[in-house]
């Protein structure tokens, strides 16, 4: 996978330290969604990352793709619109092709990571007729204390709804203690946790296809 460009394929399962391009399963079925999956955190052994390949192997039959947020410059209003760079016309591409955006993101300083706040804001404009209007968003946060991450939660809930995005009703997907969650080799080891996440992910994906059901045919 070409992160950057957003294009799926990898193979095999994600170990953290692995390269991005192992994050995304092969997508095997014609009839798909395209998932994007925004991280909060870029390094080696992420577990926000972790998180995703596990949420990239539960949507295997969709296709899912990984931004490489990190590489996009901050923001300037002076360089969006016409002189946005090429890799946030690329990134604000992927916002508007995708069907469903799933976040993953620690807390920073009881809020959310400059990383992923910035790519928002990049998306987010045109204020209010953006990419990421009407878009599905579902949220999980992370963290090695027993709130996992609620405030960043918050922050972001708060965010998705001035871009006017289809937040995901749902019992919040925090993940506490995330350390004890995963074993000595990097993978999702705590059966409640990969439960937890099985369920809010077929919650989400139900609330997906509610809302395309539910668009008027034009
Ligand atoms: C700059 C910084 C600020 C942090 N602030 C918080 C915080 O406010 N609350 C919290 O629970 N954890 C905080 N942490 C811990 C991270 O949330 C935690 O290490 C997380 O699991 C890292 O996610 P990652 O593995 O995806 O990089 C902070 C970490 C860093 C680097």
């Amino acid at each position: 996978m070409a992160t950057g460009a957003g294009i799926a394929g990898g193979v095999g399962r994600y170990r953290p330290g692995d390269s991005r391009e192992a994050l995304i399963p092969p997508c095997n079925k014609d009839r798909t969604m395209k998932i994007l999956l925004l991280s909060g955190s870029f390094r080696k052994h992420s577990y926000s990352l972790a998180l995703l390949g596990v949420v990239a192997e539960s949507l295997a039959e969709h296709r899912c793709e990984l931004p490489d947020l990190d590489q996009l410059p901050l923001y300037n209003e002076d360089r969006s619109g016409d002189h946005r760079p090429e890799s946030v016309r690329q990134f604000q591409q992927q916002v508007d092709d995708c069907d469903a955006m799933v976040v993953c993101s620690p807390e920073y300083n009881h809020s959310i990571p400059a990383v992923l706040k910035n790519a928002i804001d990049w998306a987010s404009r045109p204020a209010f007729h953006s990419p990421l209007k009407d878009k599905p968003v579902t949220l999980i946060t992370q963290a090695p204390s027993l709130v996992g991450g609620a405030r960043a939660q918050a922050h972001l809930k708060l965010v998705f709804d001035s871009t006017l995005s289809r937040l995901h009703p749902c019992h919040e997907m925090m993940i506490a203690d995330v350390k004890a969650k995963f074993d000595e080799h990097g993978q999702l080891a705590d059966d409640h946790t990969r439960k937890r996440l099985a369920r809010h992910l077929e919650d989400f994906m139900g609330f997906v296809d509610g809302l395309a059901k539910s668009q008027p045919v034009s």
